[in-house]
């Protein structure tokens, strides 16, 4: 039994399928009820991953557990060492925790201290582990869709700024085989997509799928700030605003690690705005 925490978000709603597919009896956790979508014969759980207490009486009988911090609860929670002890006490052989690039490229950032405290738990813990950092997702352009929808326009900071962004599915793609094959105790992943991509390009990726022209607007960074500010936590914003105007030469490198683990290259970002077309319709 695979325990799935994040299952209602861009890399859950991939990963729960996958791993129904692959024959895995699942437990889809989430904090709101049964999410539409969820595959039939898929179990789903109210639960936070910031609350040892609510995620215990899940862990009992699991083989693997995927691990996101997310939320305030995450963001915010006791210490995970006590989550990943009631992991360890339920007899949990596997944790592949999501993790995040900044982790590795800036170790310092505030933003980023939750993450951190979670990575050194699954580390110091009992089950083998796997830790995924991906850099930003393709996903980030879902802030976009309602402009292009309404007004075919992108809003943006940082237009000529190209990182690597990656398909979430491609994170869930590998989270599935660290979850469910030998091989990967112990690794750290780094997971980028396959070429550098700017937001001005990805608005012309954008645009060529809907085919109708959609106009760029470049954002300040005080713009950006203030948009991010309605669904980010505040403390994440500037970090990601850092790495977005000023990535270091890390974050720009494509990373082999997709590829080495899936035997597939990773999927471009033109893939995942197809697959996610109605959103920007
Ligand atoms: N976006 C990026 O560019 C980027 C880059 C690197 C790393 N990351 C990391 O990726 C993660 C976000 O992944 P994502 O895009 O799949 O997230 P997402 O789409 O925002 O979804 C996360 C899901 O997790 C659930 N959740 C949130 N807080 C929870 C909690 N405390 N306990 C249990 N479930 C909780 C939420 O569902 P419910 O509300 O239904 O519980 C939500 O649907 C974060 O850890 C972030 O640091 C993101």
């Amino acid at each position: 039994m695979i325990v799935v925490t994040g299952a209602t978000g861009n890399i859950g709603r991939a990963l729960v399928p996958l791993l129904a597919e692959a024959g895995e009896e699942v437990v889809a956790v989430s904090r709101r009820p049964r999410p539409d979508g969820l595959p039939a014969g898929v179990r789903h759980a109210r639960a936070d991953v910031g609350s040892a207490a609510s995620m215990r009486p899940l862990l009992d009988g699991a083989d693997a557990f995927f691990v996101l911090v997310g939320g305030d609860r995450g963001g915010h929670g006791e210490s995970p060492k006590a989550l990943l002890d009631a992991a360890g006490a339920a007899g949990v052989e596997r944790v592949v925790l999501l993790s995040s690039q900044i982790n590795s490229t800036r170790p310092e950032a505030l933003s980023h201290a939750r993450l951190r405290e979670f990575e050194a738990a699954v580390r110091a813990a009992g089950p083998d582990f796997t830790v995924l950092r991906p850099g930003g997702f393709a996903s980030n352009a879902f802030a976009w869709a309602e402009s292009v929808r309404t007004r075919r326009t992108v809003l943006a900071p940082f237009g000529d700024v190209a990182l690597p962004v990656i398909d979430p599915a491609d994170i869930a793609e590998v989270a599935a085989a660290a979850l469910r094959e030998d091989g990967h105790a112990g690794r750290t992943y780094e997971l980028t997509g396959p070429e550098l991509i700017s937001p001005r390009r990805q608005a012309a990726v954008i645009s060529e799928a809907v085919g109708e022209e959609v106009a760029f607007v470049e954002l300040s960074r005080g713009e950006a700030h203030a948009h991010m500010a309605r669904f980010m936590p505040e403390e994440v914003i500037g970090g990601t605003l850092d790495v977005l105007g000023a990535p270091l030469p890390p974050e720009r490198e494509i990373s082999p690690d997709v590829e080495s683990v899936l035997l597939r290259p990773a999927r471009p970002f033109a893939e995942w705005v197809a697959r996610n077309l109605p959103a920007f319709r």
